[in-house]
This record gives C-alpha cells, structure tokens and sequence, in this order.
C-alpha cells in the first residue's frame, strides 16, 4: 500500500535512496519517456563519505526505480555534482546520442588537498541510456587553475554559436567556459563577486533560458552554504542576459529560490525542451548527516516546475509542484466559505495529502498539523512582517542538532489581495506553495506519530473561497 510509509519518516512520494546516503541531485536527463536522476551517494552508510553518482529513473516523475549505481569513485578520485547532456550531434565522439555525464572529481589525497588542485572536472559516457558507464581516458577535461572550490559543472547546449556552455561554481563567484566537444574547455567570464548572497561558499549553479512574454531572460540559479536567510544551505537566483560569454543581471537584488531550510543544491533536468523542471535535496548541511533517520538519510523534494513571473517591474521564479505530481492527488474534502475563527478539519488524516487554501483575505493565519501526542507543525502568515513562516520548534523529534527547532520566514511577494497556499506533505516534509509559487518554503520534520489533524485559525473571520484537502492517489 503506497499510502503507508515502510519504515519511520521514509517519505511516500519522494525519492528516496532504498539505503545509504544522499545529498545534491545529478545529472538530470530526460530521454524516451524516462526522467534519468543521479544523486550524490555514500552506499556504505548513512552519513556522507566517499561519493558516487547513484541513479533512479522515474516515467512519470511520482514513482523512482532505483537502479545499479552509475559511477563509483576512481584513482582521480570521488564522485562530485554535476550534468549530464544527450550529446545529438555527436561532437565529443563517444558516439551519436550518447549520454555524456560532466562532473567533478574530488581528488581526498592528501598531495592533492595540499596544493588546493584536488577537484578537477571531468567526463563519462553511456551508449545505452545511462545503463552502463564509462570514464574518458582523457579525464580530467578541465583541470583546476588553483581555486580551492572548482565544482559542480551545469552544462547546456548554447545554439547560437554551435557550442557547449559550463556553469562552474568557483568559490565565491560562477564562471562560464564554452567548449565544442566536451573536451577542450575555454573560460569565458566570471559573474557574482559582487553581487548577490555571500554567506557561503557557492555550489551547484544552474543556467536556465526562460521565456517571458516571449522574451527569453536567463536565469542563473546558485547555491550557498551557510547564508541562507533562515540559517544555513539555500539556493539563490539571478535573472538576467547571457550572450554566449557573459551573464548580465537585470537587477542585483538578492532572490531566493525557496526560502525553507530544506531544499538546497536543485538543478533543472537537460533535454526537456522549453519545459524547466527542477528537483532539490531536501535538507541542509546544518543537520543533514543527523536526521533521525537509520537506514538512509535524506529525500529529494517534489520535482517542480519554474517559470518566469514580473512583480514591481523586476522578475521572479517561481516554483509550483510538477502537473504530473498535482495530478496525483484526489480531492477528498471541500470547504467553502466559513463565518467562524477557526476552521477544524475533521478528516483522519493520511501521511501523503495536499493541502490547498484558496483565495484567503490577507489576513494572519496559522495552520497547525498536529498528532496525538501534541506534536505541532505550524504553518502560517503574519500581517506585519508581510511574510509566510514555517515553525517546527514542537513539532516532534528535533533535539538532534541545535540549529533544527526554529520557526522560519519567508517575505512574500505577491501584491494580490487574497493569499492563496498549496502545501504538500509526505509523512516528514512539507513544501509549501504560496501565491502560485512566487514564494516557496520547504520543511522537514520527525513527529513522533503520524500527524493526523489540521486546525487553520485567524485572528478575525477566516474569509475564503475554499479549502480543499487531497490524499496521495497510487496508480
Ligand atoms: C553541495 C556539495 C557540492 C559537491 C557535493 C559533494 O551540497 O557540497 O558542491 O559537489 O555536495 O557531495
């Protein structure tokens, strides 16, 4: 039964490793119906160590067959993130169509670590869709100018000039290389030293061309550990022009992509056409290795699509739940209109629901998920701050680490007058979806026993179009 989770915690309808460790998501690739995910994985235990790339494939994006790992560590070193192309054209010579997986190789001798060299990027191939692998020969294809951080290459198709663009994260700024084979890397330009959020190091890049009225705008996704505006590992966000050489902000405000503390290092799938689909790991490097979880640690958010939006004349991404994952959910009750305070939801509540509220006038709320054991998960909306907030400071199992307990904030951007929420839980996580994904926060959370309740509360009249509950559907 796919409404029951199989062990403690262990989400319903977000992937998961069967064991072992997990942290970024990689290589994604879309290719015959399937959507390729490769993940950051230790095998051995449930803590980070010597990195592999593991592999899952899903057909409809709620259901992930985990497969044989795809590449282990080698004498260039461990595993690190990265991408993976469908190289069409053939240009790298691996053969027409193959899978060419970019990623880096993070080199733990010693020698290595010495001399700040130890991650260079490099390349390996499946001829059988992402099946079997192997390494070139020719590994490392970019190797390290002397940056301690020199990691995670995004790599994209640029059709203009008929050549290949690399994201890489360099320290604290993203450099652009172009190649035309894969194999022979030239920098470009560097972009970021003085913009943006600086509180960390800067990992897991993303370029993204996006269309807004028709228009193509880049969009340029970083992430950053520690300096997120609720503590630790967040994803920012630039939208802006690349020409091919330069990226060029339209503003410099400092964005975030999803304000929770639990969802860092997301990147878009490639060969996806105009359609952008993103997946995140969903935790922090605060707690990650932590989590009261044994057998496996760590979850990847809900694949979500973005798109561009304009509020105040500047752009925004924003992220709202995959159609395919939406689509997966059942309408079960329905509430309209309400003359009282408080609205109780009387449902025995399943651990994999939606939960939507539409067309609330802005006004405080809160929303408390609760269990029989008087664990508290509060979602909510504070007038003053003009922002949402998540606080799982009750809400079950959170001694483990002193940086978990908190309550959260998001500032909300939307101008509408009415707030309207789509909040998705999965037994131990809840991504919420405010204003149609303009802001986006993502929580986890280890209640002691299922939470089974909802009681959302105003301080006037909760005024409404409707509130609507929906339980995971399996097909
Ligand atoms: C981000 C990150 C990446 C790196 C990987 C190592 O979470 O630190 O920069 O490639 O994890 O597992």
């Amino acid at each position: 039964d796919m409404n029951e989770p199989v062990e403690k915690y262990r989400p319903i309808y977000h992937f998961t490793p069967k064991q072992g460790w997990m942290n970024d998501p990689n290589g994604m690739v879309y290719l015959n119906g399937n959507y390729h995910l490769f993940f950051q994985h230790n095998p051995e235990k449930s803590v980070w160590g010597p990195m592999h790339w593991g592999h899952a494939i899903s057909r409809d994006l709620i259901h992930w067959d985990e497969q044989k790992i795809a590449l282990y560590p080698d004498s260039l070193g461990t595993i690190f993130s990265g991408s993976a192309v469908i190289d069409k054209n053939n240009t790298a010579g691996f053969g027409k169509g193959a899978m060419v997986a970019i990623f880096t190789h993070h080199n733990h001798q010693e020698e290595d670590r010495k001399t700040g060299l130890h991650q260079n990027q490099s390349l390996a191939y499946s001829l059988d869709q992402g099946a079997t692998w192997t390494k070139y020969k020719g590994n490392p294809v970019l190797p390290n100018p002397g940056i301690w951080d020199f990691r995670d290459p995004k790599v994209m198709w640029f059709e203009k000039s008929k050549s290949w663009i690399m994201t890489l994260a360099t320290k604290d700024c993203i450099t652009f290389y172009s190649s035309k084979d894969l194999k022979e890397w030239k920098k470009e330009s560097e972009f970021g030293k003085e913009v943006g959020a600086h509180g960390g190091v800067w990992e897991c890049p993303d370029l993204i061309p996006m269309k807004y009225n028709g228009e193509t705008k880049w969009v340029l996704l970083v992430s950053i550990n520690p300096g997120g505006p609720n503590g630790g590992s967040v994803t920012q966000y630039f939208v802006g022009d690349f020409d091919g050489h330069q990226f060029q902000p339209a503003d410099t405000s400092v964005k975030w992509l999803d304000w929770g503390p639990d969802n860092y290092a997301g990147v878009t799938w490639s060969n996806l056409g105009e359609r952008h689909l993103m997946i995140g790991w969903m935790s922090n490097w605060q707690y990650a290795n932590v989590v009261p979880t044994t057998r496996w640690r760590s979850s990847s958010t809900i694949p979500r699509e973005l798109t561009l939006q304009k509020v105040d004349q500047k752009y925004y991404v924003s992220s709202t739940a995959a159609p395919e994952v939406a689509k997966a959910f059942q309408s079960v009750k329905k509430y309209q209109a309400n003359q009282s305070k408080e609205l109780t939801v009387q449902e025995q509540l399943p651990q994999a629901f939606r939960l939507e509220i539409n067309k609330l006038k802005v006004q405080n709320f809160k929303l408390i998920l609760s269990n029989a054991v008087g664990n508290e998960l509060v979602v909510g909306y504070d007038k003053g701050q003009d922002a949402y907030y998540i606080d799982r400071s009750k809400s079950g199992e959170i001694a483990f680490n002193a940086d978990f307990p908190k309550r959260s904030i998001a500032g909300r951007l939307s101008n509408s007058e009415t707030l309207s929420l789509s909040l998705y839980i999965d037994v131990s996580s809840v991504e919420l979806f405010a204003d149609n994904g303009l802001t986006a926060m993502t929580s986890l959370f280890f209640p002691e026993e299922p939470m089974t309740r909802i009681r959302i509360v105003g301080d006037n009249n909760l005024i409404f179009r409707d509130v609507n509950i929906a339980t995971f559907r399996d097909k």
